[in-house]
Parts: structure tokens; C-alpha cells; sequence
């Protein structure tokens, strides 16, 4: 790739939106495995659903194919175009709403409000959590439940240390990541390049995460107005992945209580 033109443009999950389900194709079946065994009996139940920070909405389809009145947020605009798209494709409706998970809102009110795939990591600073426990707690009906999954201090300590180099016909990827795990943060400084025609052309993209123990976790969803807090380690549910270790991702099950939440 000698020669390669150094054209540069930082625009938070563009790239990533474009080729995150090549990213991702890996980590689906044992995430839907883990899903399953800890939300298969209340997707069966429940009427309506929310996935937040839905990316290219792999799981909102898979929610409105079973006939739950479906909702995705997502900050990004190409990931909320891409997953409106794949609703299309699908032939179900799923209502993609373009906002903050920080700060969302619903039209109504659901029972089910999921966040897969440390999306929750991506806000910008550890205070964003309380935010989103309580936009998603009004999100939700009472009695209604929050799912999610979130990096862990390891494993920013663990794998947010290397070089990471994957690629694919026409797209490679060089991800240099780095952590400060006095302040709870990890970055990944990601270097996309693309096949363009005979040239390949280079863009950088930077994500950044935070993270929290799971004392912060879980203090921040009671004071939410969530009860009935339930957490698995990411070890129970993995068989080889290459990217995820035991200990590096832990799982929240919460339910909102009837106790009626403060709009901040
Ligand atoms: C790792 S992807 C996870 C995608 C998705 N949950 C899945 O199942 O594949 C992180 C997602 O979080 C979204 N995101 C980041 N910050 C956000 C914010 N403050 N509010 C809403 N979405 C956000 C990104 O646009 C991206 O789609």
C-alpha cells in the first residue's frame, strides 16, 4: 500500500456504520445465544420494545419479525438510515427515532428497552449513565425491563492495549487502541482503508468509550427507579472468540419499578 493517499476524514461511525455487520458477522451467534438465554421467555411475552443505539438494526427486525411494536434509537445518522433500510428489506415496521440515548424520548411508553454490543460505553463521559438509566426508565412502562451489556475494566485493561488488523476483499482495518484506566476511558483510533478501484484510500475514525464497575452500574439503575437488578458474565456464554474474554463484558437485567421517575 506504499504510495497510498493519506486522505483523512474524522466523522464519528461513518465507516463503521458502512461495514459493521462485516465487523460484527462473528459476535452475532453467540450474543443472540446469550440474549436468548437470558430474554427468551419475556420476548415471547412482551408487546412492545425499544433497542437503543440500534446500529444498522439487527435486532429491532428481529423484534418486529416477532410481531413486538418496535422502536430504534440511534445517534448516527448513517446507522439510523442503514437500519431503517434493513427494516425495508425485511418488510416490518420498526420506527427509527435519531436522538441521544442520553436523552431520548418515546411517543408511548414500552416494555422492553435493550442495548447490546457495549453501545453504553459509547457515551461521552461516566456521567451519561445516570442519564440514560433515567431516560430509559421513563422510556419504559412500570414494571417494564432493561437489558444491555457493557465493557468491563478489564477489559479495557486487557484488549484496549493492542493493535487489532482485520480485513476483508476491498476493506481492511487497523485498530490502535489505548486505555487510561485511571479514568475509565479506552479509544480505539481506527484506520479504514478502502479499495478504490486500483487505489486504496485511507480514512481515520476515532471511538472512544468509558466504562464503570458494577457498583457504579448498578447504583446509577436504582437511583433510576430499577429494581430487581440481574447481572452475567459474557465467560458463561462464549466458546473461542478471538475478541472477548471472560470477564471483559458484563450483562444487566433490571426492572423498572412502579415508582414513578423524575423527569430531570
Ligand atoms: C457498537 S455500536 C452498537 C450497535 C448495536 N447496539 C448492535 O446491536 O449492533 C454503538 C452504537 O451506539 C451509537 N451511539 C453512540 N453514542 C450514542 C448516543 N449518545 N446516543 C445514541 N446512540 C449512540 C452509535 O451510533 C452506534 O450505532
Amino acid at each position: 500500500m506504499n504510495g497510498m493517499p493519506s486522505t483523512s476524514s474524522v466523522r464519528p461511525y461513518h465507516w463503521l456504520a458502512v461495514y459493521y455487520d462485516l465487523f460484527c458477522a462473528g459476535l452475532i451467534p453467540w450474543m443472540a445465544g446469550a440474549r436468548e438465554h437470558m430474554l427468551g421467555g419475556l420476548t415471547e411475552r412482551i408487546e412492545s420494545a425499544c433497542d437503543l443505539a440500534c446500529g444498522t438494526g439487527t435486532l429491532a427486525v428481529e423484534f418486529a419479525q416477532k410481531g413486538i411494536k418496535t422502536y430504534a434509537v440511534d445517534l448516527s445518522p448513517d446507522f439510523c438510515r442503514l437500519a431503517r433500510a434493513k427494516a425495508r428489506k425485511a418488510g416490518v415496521k420498526v420506527r427509527v427515532v435519531r436522538a441521544d440515548m442520553r436523552s431520548f424520548e418515546l411517543p408511548e411508553q414500552v416494555d422492553l428497552v435493550t442495548c447490546q454490543f457495549d453501545a453504553l460505553n459509547h457515551v461521552p463521559s461516566k456521567a451519561g449513565l445516570v442519564q440514560v438509566a433515567d431516560s430509559v426508565a421513563r422510556a419504559l412502562r412500570p414494571g417494564g425491563c432493561f437489558w444491555f451489556d457493557v465493557n468491563t475494566r478489564l477489559a479495557f485493561k486487557e484488549t484496549w492495549v493492542h493493535t487489532w488488523w482485520r480485513e476483508w476483499p476491498g476493506v481492511v482495518l487497523a485498530m490502535r487502541n489505548g486505555n487510561d484506566s485511571a479514568h475509565d476511558r479506552a479509544w480505539s483510533d481506527v484506520e479504514w482503508f478502502i479499495r478504490e478501484g486500483r487505489l486504496w484510500r485511507r480514512y481515520h475514525e476515532r471511538v472512544e468509550e468509558v466504562c464503570w464497575s458494577g457498583a457504579e452500574i448498578r447504583r446509577a439503575l436504582r437511583t433510576a427507579g430499577f429494581d430487581r437488578i440481574r447481572a452475567w458474565d459474557v465467560g458463561q456464554f462464549l466458546k473461542h472468540d478471538p475478541f472477548v474474554r471472560p470477564g471483559h463484558r458484563t450483562f444487566y437485567l433490571a426492572r423498572q419499578t412502579n415508582r414513578s421517575v423524575s423527569r430531570g
